[in-house]
């Protein structure tokens, strides 16, 4: 049986969000250089948004590399953007034969110079792709992307383009990154941390989390499946009641 046939077809998240971790234990554990963890790691994100495109779920959101992630070796930061590099170069045509949008969320300031041409290039490139959006999130903070969306929204204040009484969730939420996108309904951390290492703070208010102690370079399909099929046994209450939410269900009628 195909392993995507155990995922119930009806009930999958619109958006997923992970946080991948563990290439470097991935590598120290083979006595290796974190950065061929970083490599194996690549194809993980492939077989991930294969997966996920295959599946028809339109938002997926990838922890790529933190505003934190500065503080470290800058051979392992030069490293990583040559891999992004390469892995843009050699998924662009998948993405554009499989109507893929790349996104970026995070501060291109502060990035090299080559990998702000190559991502620009890339978003423009697939800017017409309707069928699923990746965000890399890339230079990113989660309070860092708070601050920036007040700063923009203040500044709109002043200038008498919004109304302070018109400030609410729905309004704020479209001046972070994400804008207009549903908010994640399934956060995955791979390598057993339980935190959130500042990532989508505002829109993970609600989010199903998921944390397996399986390494980044290791997650491929099956284990996304099993994330899946975790995630559809879960019930989304919402602050609501269990008996609320069953009563609710029977209210509505089966079509
Ligand atoms: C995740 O793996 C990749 C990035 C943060 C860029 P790590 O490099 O954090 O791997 P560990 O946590 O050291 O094992
Ligand atoms: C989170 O992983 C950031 C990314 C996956 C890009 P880290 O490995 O940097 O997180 P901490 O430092 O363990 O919290
Ligand atoms: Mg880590």
């Amino acid at each position: 049986m195909d392993p995507l046939d155990q995922i119930d077809l009806n009930k999958l998240p619109r958006h997923i969000a992970i946080i991948m971790d563990g290439n470097g234990r991935w590598a120290r554990r083979r006595l290796m250089n974190r950065i061929h963890g970083h490599r194996e790691g690549a194809k993980s994100v492939r077989a991930v948004v294969t997966t996920c495109r295959k599946l028809n779920i339109p938002y997926l959101t990838l922890y790529a590399f933190s505003k934190e992630n500065w503080r470290r070796p800058a051979q392992e930061i030069n490293a990583l953007w040559d891999l992004l590099l390469e892995y843009i170069d050699s998924q662009l045509p998948e993405m554009l034969e499989k109507g893929i949008r790349l996104n970026t969320i995070g501060d291109e300031e502060g990035l090299p110079e080559r990998v702000i041409k190559a991502l620009d290039f890339a978003k423009e490139k697939t800017s017409k792709n309707k069928d699923m959006v990746v965000n890399l999130a890339i230079n990113y903070g989660g309070r860092q992307e708070i601050i920036a969306g007040i700063k923009k929204l203040v500044q709109e204040v002043m200038n008498n383009q919004v109304n302070p009484d018109d400030i609410n969730m729905e309004l704020f939420s479209g001046y972070l990154f994400t804008g207009r996108q549903p908010d994640p309904d399934l956060l995955i951390r791979t390598s057993g941390e339980f935190r959130i290492s500042n990532f989508l703070l505002w829109q993970l208010a609600y989010t199903e989390i998921y944390v397996t102690p399986v390494l980044w370079p290791d997650f491929r399909e099956k284990e996304l499946i099993e994330a899946i099929k975790d995630y559809q046994r879960r019930e989304r209450r919402f602050g609501r009641t269990s008996d609320q939410l069953h009563t609710h269900q029977a209210e509505i009628p089966a079509s």
